[in-house]
């Protein structure tokens, strides 16, 4: 069992699997992308591979595939079938922007792998094409619809960016009205890759309830693990619930379960904080394993205990990171 210096245990992992994307959110990084790291430098499949093992041998029980957009990894279905076959191993779940899945779904629904989060900020198609900067609307529309008929348990992950997509909000709680899917709301966060400055937010989770209470007066709230990012609700009449994640103001940390291993081998053991170490260097050296095992140990062993202190390894206040490369 892995039990950070602030006695909480760590039993879940955030798998970066790439740090590209085939999207160009303007909250995440400007219109030319980012410096993308080079094929050599992120870890292989096997690599992967191998490192959940350690990791699931460590205490991790849920693994959530992330990117950048994972499906851009034409080998990514390996490295999620061998993950279904890892013992202890009780949650693989996947965050993706929806626009290259299609050709997978039928093979993620025979291994079992139900749980996906689907990044839209927009049901407008012009608002979607603005905040992307690509024309995805329809492929993104279908592919969601079609995880939510086939049974997947969906998520999506709405953020709210002022100026932009706040006119959405209610409209995508409308439209979801019949699906049974949970819309979350996100705050956003600082790490824009350098695409534009970062004053704060409007949109903080007060604001974004204040702003549903307005058209849903009746909603209740759901009791939701304490480990959950999200805090849930449901509209009467509605067939999915809602949440708003506050992870700008980040209520959350007290029960931070998490640990990031990034694609390209950096393990980071907070969202706001510098990487503790690099494991590509050691899987790819003798001893792998005990090496593995114990940078882990040691970064799970110096957590800072909230996002705010973690923050402070840093030397600025406006993150010149992108979403893409910490994996989300
Ligand atoms: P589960 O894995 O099922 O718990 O869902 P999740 O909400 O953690 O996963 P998802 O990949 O959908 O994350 C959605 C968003 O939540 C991210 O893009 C972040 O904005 C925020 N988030 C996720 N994990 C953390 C975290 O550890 N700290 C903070 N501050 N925000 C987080
Ligand atoms: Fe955990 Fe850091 Fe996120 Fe807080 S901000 S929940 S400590 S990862």
């Amino acid at each position: 069992m892995l039990i950070d210096n602030h006695n909480r245990q760590i039993n879940y992992l955030r798998l970066a699997v790439t740090d590209r994307c085939n999207l160009r959110c303007n909250y995440c990084m400007p219109s030319e992308g980012i410096d993308f790291a080079e094929n050599n430098k992120l870890l292989t499949v096997d690599e992967l591979i191998q490192v959940s093992e350690v990791l699931v041998g460590q205490g991790i029980d849920k693994i959530r595939i992330t990117g950048g957009e994972p499906f851009v990894r034409k080998d990514l279905m390996r490295l999620l079938r061998a993950l279904t076959k890892m013992s202890g191993l009780n949650d693989i779940s996947v965050t993706t922007n929806a626009t290259v899945i299609g050709p997978h779904i039928d093979e993620l629904k025979e291994l079992g792998i139900k749980n996906i989060n689907v990044s839209l900020d927009s049901i407008n198609r012009e608002t979607f094409e603005r905040i992307t900067r690509r024309n995805q609307f329809d492929t993104v529309h279908n592919n969601l619809i079609r995880l939510i008929t086939e049974g997947f348990n969906v998520r999506i992950n709405f953020i709210v960016l002022e100026g932009q997509n706040e006119q959405d909000i209610i409209p995508i709680l409308e439209v979801m009205k019949h699906h049974k899917v949970s819309v979350r709301f996100l705050e956003e966060m600082p790490f824009n890759g350098g695409s534009k400055n970062f004053d704060g937010i409007k949109w903080d989770h007060k604001a974004i309830l204040e702003h549903v209470t307005l058209a849903y007066p009746n909603f209740q709230k759901l009791e939701s693990p304490k480990t959950s990012t999200s805090v849930n609700y449901k509209i009467p009449g509605h067939a999915g619930t809602f949440g708003i994640i506050p992870s700008f103001t980040r209520t959350f940390c007290g029960s931070c379960n998490r640990l990031r291993i990034t694609a390209t081998g950096d393990v980071i053991t907070c969202l706001y904080g510098k990487p503790k170490s690099n494991i590509r260097d050691i899987i790819r050296g003798e001893a792998a394993k005990e090496g593995i095992e114990n940078a882990i140990l040691k970064a799970v062993g110096s957590r800072a205990k909230t996002g705010f202190e973690a923050q402070k390894e840093h030397s600025r206040t406006v993150f010149d990171n992108s979403m893409t490369s910490i994996g989300g």
